[in-house]
């Protein structure tokens, strides 16, 4: 089956900012209405198979698509890359074309995310970016429905992300402009986002009339409506952690910081986190972090996902 260039996001989920601002609304519409009435929506994936390739550990991503494929009446394989032949070598694009004549979508989770191009550029198949060392699109798109769900239409807001410049830092910037928001990306000397991120992340805000902030001050999550972190050291930075912990040692938010955004801001984190680093622990279970609502929105944004690239929703 080739995929068509007009399907949605091209046929895959990459990057966020492969979409379109509509695409992006109607996978926030769409999780919202398949949280309201989850009955609704049982048969999109009907006898469908994901194949969901794990070359790093997960919680919140593996249990929301495999539970999210099943309820939407298909089934998940999940498929650790300690346990299949990539493991010894077999090439991505190899993987890539023989799950493409089993299963109707790959889920992939990576470190170079030139490996989930090489599984779109060698699959036939939809290919989901379940997180590469560069983008995390399935959790800042469940981000942007917590968000929706928060605050209504999110235009206009500002959401303010504090931390590292990493995979996380990139997609909610993309989801951001998409929604009309400002960004504020707020890193230590040294952590800044990727340059090429970056130009692209610019080129979205002219495009969408919103701003584009980077900064070393935390006192610039002044006004934000939403303050997002995200740990200090991501998924193969293991080595670094305790330099880390020292270069972010001043980059935690707790009370005060909060107390700088705006009176009805809330704060959000991906999770995994780190209580006493990136955030107090006051903060990530005080009123008005919504870092479990986030979590549950995995599971009706990864639906909405598939509904969409493998449900023709
Ligand atoms: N936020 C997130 O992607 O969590 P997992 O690593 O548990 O999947
Ligand atoms: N930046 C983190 C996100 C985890 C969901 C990592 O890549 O480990």
């Amino acid at each position: 089956m080739a995929l068509s260039d007009t399907a949605f996001g091209n046929g895959h989920l990459l990057s966020i900012n492969d979409l379109t601002t509509d695409e992006v609304r109607s996978i926030v519409e769409l999780g919202i209405a398949m949280k309201a009435d989850p009955a609704a929506y049982r048969s999109v994936c009907a006898g469908k198979t994901l194949g969901m390739i794990f070359m790093k550990s997960s919680t919140r991503t593996r249990v929301s698509f495999e539970v999210g494929i099943y309820q939407l009446g298909g089934v998940g394989i999940f498929l650790s890359s300690r346990d299949i032949q990539l493991n010894r070598g077999e090439p991505v694009s190899d993987t890539a074309q023989v799950l493409s004549r089993y299963v109707d979508g790959i889920m992939a989770r990576t470190f170079a995310h030139s490996d989930v191009e090489d599984l779109a550029d060698h699959g036939s198949v939809p290919i989901i970016n379940g997180l590469t060392d560069l983008l995390h699109p399935c959790q800042a798109l469940a981000d942007l429905m917590t968000i929706s769900e928060v605050f209504g239409d999110p235009r206009g807001r500002t959401l303010a992300y504090v931390g590292d410049g990493n995979n996380m830092a990139h997609s909610l910037m993309f989801a951001a402009s998409k929604a009309g928001m400002n960004f504020t990306c707020i890193s230590p000397p040294g952590y800044a986002m990727e340059p090429e991120m970056v130009h692209l992340g610019v080129e979205d805000a002219q495009l969408a009339g919103t701003s584009m902030i980077q900064s070393e001050s935390i006192e610039d999550v002044a006004g934000a409506h939403v303050v997002y972190t995200d740990v200090w050291a991501s998924m193969g930075q293991e080595g670094e952690q305790s330099i880390r912990l020292q270069d972010f040692a001043d980059f935690t938010v707790d009370a005060m910081v909060m107390e700088a955004a705006a009176d009805d801001a809330i704060f959000m984190h991906c999770l995994p986190a780190h209580r006493g680093e990136e955030v107090s622990a006051d903060v990530c279970d005080g009123p008005r972090s919504v870092i479990f609502d986030q979590a549950e929105n995995r599971l009706h944004a990864q639906k909405a996902i598939m509904g969409k690239l493998m449900g023709n929703l």
